[in-house]
C-alpha cells in the first residue's frame, strides 16, 4: 500500500488497500477526550462553572478546541454521553426543550376515527421527544449531565436572551401536556453522544407538564466570536477564549493524537504552525493533525509531492 496506489486519476478499476483512519477519525468518536490538553486557565474556567452551577462560555478561533472540551470533562467527571444542540440561525428553545409532531398526531387520530386500528388514540407520548436542553433538566438522573450548546453565536438574536430564564430557574412546561387529560406521561429523551440507538433510553414521566431540573447540568457554550451577547446574559456565564497554544502544549496534543512521539520534520510542522499563528494567520489545530499524518506514515506521499500537500493542508483560513 502507497501513496499512489490508491486513486490514479485513470478511470481504471484498480485493487487497492484503503488506508485506515487516522486515530481521531475512527467512528465512532473516542478518542477526544484522552487527547485534548487543556490551554492555561481552562481547568479554573470549567471547575469554577461546576463550582458554581453556572453555564461555561468558551469563545475561540476555529479548530481552537472549544466543541472537545466537554469531551474530556463529561468523560473525566462521569457525566454520561454528552447532549449536543447545534445551534443555526434556524434554532429554537422550544426546540430545544421538546418537539412535538403535531401533524403525525392528527394524522393518527384520523386514522383511528376512520375505523384504522390504532393503538391508543389519546397516546400523545408518542408524538412528543425532549430535545437536548430539556433531557438535560431532567431531575431523575444522580449526577448532572453535560450539554454543548454549539456555536450559539449564529443563533437568531432572542435566541440567548429567551434562554436565560430557562437557565436561570430551571423549569419548562410542555403547553400539549399541561392541557392533556392525564396528568402523567412518559415521554423519550433526547440521545447523548454514542448512546446506542437500538435499545430504548427510559423515557421520563412528565407530571402536570412541568419539568423542574434538580441539578444544574454541566453546560458549555461554544462562540467563535461572530457578535457580541448582552450583558445579562453574560453577568450569568463563566467566560474563557481560548489562548493561542504554545509549542509545548500544541507538540502534546500532536502527539497525544497520532499516538507516537514526534520525529524532527514532523516537530518543525508544529514550530513553524506556532509562529505562522503568532503572526497573525489564522490555522486550525486539525489542519496541524491533518499534515502531521502524512509526514509521518509510512504510507504518505514522499519528496515534493509531501511538500505540496502540506502547503494545501496548512493554508490560511482566513484572507487568503
Ligand atoms: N488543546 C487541544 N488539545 C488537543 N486537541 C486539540 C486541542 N485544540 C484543538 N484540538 C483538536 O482540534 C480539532 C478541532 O477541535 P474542535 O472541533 O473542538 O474546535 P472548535 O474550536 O470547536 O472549532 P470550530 O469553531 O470550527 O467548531 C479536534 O480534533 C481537537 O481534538
Ligand atoms: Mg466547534
Amino acid at each position: 500500500m502507497a501513496w499512489d496506489t490508491f486513486y490514479r486519476g485513470t478511470g481504471e478499476p484498480h485493487d487497492t488497500t484503503l488506508p485506515d483512519a487516522p486515530p481521531w477519525r475512527v467512528f465512532p468518536r473516542s478518542s477526544a477526550p484522552r487527547t485534548f490538553k487543556p490551554p492555561k486557565g481552562l481547568t479554573d474556567a470549567v471547575n469554577a462553572a461546576v463550582f458554581l452551577h453556572r453555564p461555561l462560555l468558551i469563545t475561540g478561533a476555529a479548530g481552537s478546541g472549544k466543541s472537545t472540551v466537554i469531551e474530556q470533562v463529561a468523560d473525566e467527571l462521569r457525566l454520561g454521553p454528552v447532549l449536543r444542540w447545534h445551534i443555526t440561525s434556524r434554532s429554537t428553545l422550544p426546540d430545544a426543550l421538546y418537539r412535538y409532531d403535531a401533524l403525525g398526531h392528527i394524522q393518527s387520530l384520523r386514522l383511528a376515527q376512520s375505523g384504522a386500528p390504532v393503538k391508543d388514540v389519546d397516546d400523545i407520548a408518542a408524538f412528543l421527544q425532549l430535545g437536548p436542553l430539556g433531557t438535560a433538566l431532567l431531575p431523575d438522573t444522580t449526577r448532572p449531565r453535560a450539554l454543548l450548546i454549539d456555536e450559539i453565536d449564529k443563533s437568531d438574536l432572542d435566541l440567548p436572551s429567551d434562554l436565560l430564564d430557562v437557565l436561570e430557574r430551571g423549569v419548562y412546561e410542555i403547553p400539549e401536556l399541561v392541557r392533556h387529560s392525564r396528568s402523567r406521561v412518559s415521554v423519550r429523551r433526547w440521545r447523548g453522544d454514542g448512546e446506542d440507538t437500538t435499545t430504548e433510553l427510559p423515557p421520563y414521566e412528565v407530571q402536570e407538564g412541568r419539568v423542574q431540573c434538580q441539578r444544574f447540568p454541566f453546560i458549555v457554550m461554544t462562540s467563535n466570536g461572530e457578535r457580541e451577547f448582552p450583558a445579562p446574559f453574560l453577568r450569568r456565564c463563566i467566560r474563557y477564549d481560548m489562548p493561542r497554544l504554545s509549542v509545548e502544549l500544541l507538540r502534546e496534543a500532536v502527539e497525544a493524537h497520532v499516538e507516537q512521539s514526534l520525529p524532527p520534520h514532523a516537530a518543525d510542522l508544529v514550530q513553524e504552525f506556532v509562529e505562522r499563528v503568532a503572526r497573525g494567520e489564522t490555522l486550525a489545530v486539525d489542519q496541524l493533525l491533518n499534515a502531521v499524518k502524512l509526514v509521518i506514515d509510512d504510507h504518505g506521499p514522499t519528496g515534493e509531492q509531501r511538500d505540496r500537500l502540506i502547503g494545501y493542508l496548512l493554508r490560511n483560513l482566513s484572507g487568503a
